[in-house]
């Protein structure tokens, strides 16, 4: 039940929406018509409070990750072997910076400021994705990112390209191609190594078996304990479980690793032929819930040069509001 009321904040200038004769339960009943006809919902639709809380955290928390994100693979972009791989590993970057762009422009269509957003990641009051807090030691580390991290992400994201809300789901189908492209250039930067030297199929072994656990943990608890899976669920935000997702990608990397030539660090990963899929060994989610409450390896110095770049950004955004007012000073002039 919800006890807002019907003019729920739309923006200062924006009119309120919707004919005044119907009462909240019955835009209540159209909205979740609308999500049940698999209709997107719009920024100016009606919606639930309830929806839009969720799918401001959300959304931000995705635009929050897509930026940290940026920095574990940004440190080794004056360390990349050859000019290749630093062309490929500057554009994947830059790609997570445009993502979270997109992103944080679709939280504010839900009337979300985006210095709140900023701010509250900086002061370590918003969750970004804990994959971030591990740190990448060797060139392998890239590799395994691209091919596991990006692909545990595609496999989360996809979905999302159908999510009820019209702005997120078609952020996502961008996304989720530059995703693939991600994905890609990781699994060919490590079959390039995988054909070197026994020290390079070494390191990428070494960075497979530290990678391969968190790769797991970014589907979220399970299913049970997944304290906003059932509501999205209902919202059409969500389209799949925690436990399918991970399950998809599970039965997709196996071979992908046989390829490669790399064993995925779990003695209990087997085929199981009664069901089709992959069966594997029980996550540490204790490891899990102590990095999302911020003792990961590198939390500190993430949220520390995210706090550096804004504040090193600073002379940026003052220019560009300089030049905004230059050119509305010129057009007003020329009306
Ligand atoms: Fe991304
Ligand atoms: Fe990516």
């Amino acid at each position: 039940m919800y006890t807002q009321a019907i003019d729920i904040p739309q923006g200062k200038d924006e009119p309120k929406r919707g004919p005044r004769s119907l009462t909240e339960v019955e835009y209540e009943a159209e909205f979740d018509a609308k999500v049940a006809r698999g209709d997107f919902i719009e920024p100016k639709d009606w919606m639930p409070d309830a929806y839009r809380k969720t799918l401001v955290r959300q959304i931000s928390q995705h635009a929050h990750s897509e930026i940290v994100g940026m920095l574990p693979e940004g440190n080794w972009i004056t360390r990349a072997p050859t000019l290749k791989r630093k062309s490929i590993l500057l554009a994947k970057v830059q790609d997570e910076g445009g993502h979270g762009l997109y992103l944080y422009a679709a939280a504010e269509t839900l009337g979300a400021s985006r210095d709140d957003l900023v701010e509250a990641l900086h002061s370590g009051k918003a969750k970004y994705s804990s994959i971030f807090n591990y740190p990448t030691l060797t060139w392998a580390d890239i590799g395994v990112i691209g091919w596991l991290v990006d692909g545990a992400a595609i496999m989360n994201q996809i979905p999302l390209t159908r999510c009820s809300y019209g702005p997120y789901a078609r952020a996502m189908i961008r996304i989720c191609k530059e995703e693939s492209f991600h994905q890609r250039q990781g699994f060919d930067l490590l079959l390039t190594m995988m054909q070197g030297s026994a020290e390079q199929r070494a390191m990428v072994q070494d960075a497979t078996n530290r990678w391969w656990w968190p790769s797991l943990m970014m589907f979220g608890p399970h299913d049970k304990d997944s304290p906003h899976s059932g509501d999205s669920m209902k919202w059409g935000i969500k389209r799949i479980s925690n436990d399918d997702l991970r399950q998809k990608f599970v039965d997709a990397t196996v071979p992908q690793a046989r390829v490669l030539g790399v064993t995925l660090p779990d003695p209990l990963l087997k085929f199981n032929e009664a069901t089709g899929h992959w069966d594997f060994g029980p996550i540490d989610w204790s490891e899990f819930w102590n990095v999302v409450n911020g003792h990961g390896p590198c939390a500190k110095d993430r949220l520390a040069a995210r706090v550096k770049a804004w504040e090193d950004g600073a002379w940026v955004r003052e220019a560009a509001v300089a030049y905004a007012e230059k050119q509305a000073r010129r057009e007003r002039r020329a009306a």
